[in-house]
């Protein structure tokens, strides 16, 4: 069933668990993605970035991920990733997604909070669940020309106070689009910012992030946790190692089929590290 982030959010707060916000680009992966959740009975996050949409616009992407929420027997958000802008946030609650965030993290904390206190005050209208980020987690990849800084707890809490999202990304360590899980998450700048904000918590960038301490996020008052690389390397390997076994295989249904068990597989994995299903 199709569901806000809000009361996903509100409960994995409070719960030793985290929902995972899997980046989903079509098809193959979101059921792949929703597949894994019924596999443990949790409720998962179809994380549509802006390379998403140009790659498939939402006209097309948004009924396909809507229905295939609607269809599922989990609880299934349906959000905007890194929305950078009022209008293609405003296209995403056109479209009938359950969720955005606003990334004002490259503006100025001033700016950041008027334009995300907009972004709030449109997505209620709607009954749309708004996540917004202080501090900034950087990308891994230096031609991204974008800032890594760690959040400021006073900052996250002022921030939170005066527009009322419904999450919050804190930057804590990751940087997005790691290969390995080697980030170094610093957990005493976590508790520093638990202490004073009670807005669930989102993490960024954690295909990076060490197993042991994806649990150890789970358990604190962190909510989501967003995973892409992940499971884009599951779906490439796999179609690698299918054509270089056999170099004359070309049909897409068949390469698709591995590939979407890989993917589902890799996402079976996460959710047993944010703390569902065994
Ligand atoms: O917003 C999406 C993510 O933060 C995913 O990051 O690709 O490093 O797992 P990742
Ligand atoms: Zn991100």
């Amino acid at each position: 069933m199709l569901v806000t982030l809000k009361p996903l959010a509100d409960e994995a707060a409070e719960q030793p668990y985290a929902i995972p916000a899997f980046n989903v680009f079509g098809y193959e992966d979101a059921t792949a993605v929703i597949r894994a959740a019924e596999a443990v009975q949790a409720p998962v996050i179809l994380a549509v970035n802006i390379p998403a949409i140009r790659h498939m616009p939402l006209p097309y992407l948004a009924p396909l991920l809507l229905q295939a929420a609607r269809d599922a027997a989990v609880p299934v958000c349906v959000h905007l990733d890194h929305g950078q802008d009022l209008a293609t946030i405003q296209e995403a609650i056109a479209h009938g997604f359950s969720s955005v965030m606003f990334d004002g993290s490259q503006l100025p904390l001033e700016e950041n909070i008027a334009v995300t206190k907009e972004v709030v005050r449109l997505a209620r209208k709607h009954g749309v669940s708004v996540e917004a980020e202080v501090g900034s987690v950087g990308y891994s990849d230096p031609s991204m020309k974008l800032k890594h800084e760690l959040s400021d707890p006073a900052e996250v809490e002022r921030f939170t106070d005066e527009t009322g999202v419904d999450a919050v990304a804190v930057s804590i360590g990751t940087v997005h689009r790691m290969e390995e899980q080697t980030a170094s998450i610093r957990f005493g700048l976590l508790a520093e910012i638990e202490q004073r904000v009670r807005t669930p918590l989102v993490i960024h960038g954690s295909t990076g992030v060490p197993n042991r301490d994806l649990r150890r996020l789970a358990q604190a008052r962190v909510a989501k946790i967003n995973i892409g690389t992940a499971l884009r390397m599951a779906f490439g390997n796999s179609l690698r190692e299918q054509m270089a076994a056999d170099p004359h295989v070309f049909d897409r249904i068949v390469l698709f089929k591995q590939a979407m068990e890989a993917v589902k597989q890799a996402a079976i994995d996460k959710f047993h590290h944010l703390g569902w299903g065994g």
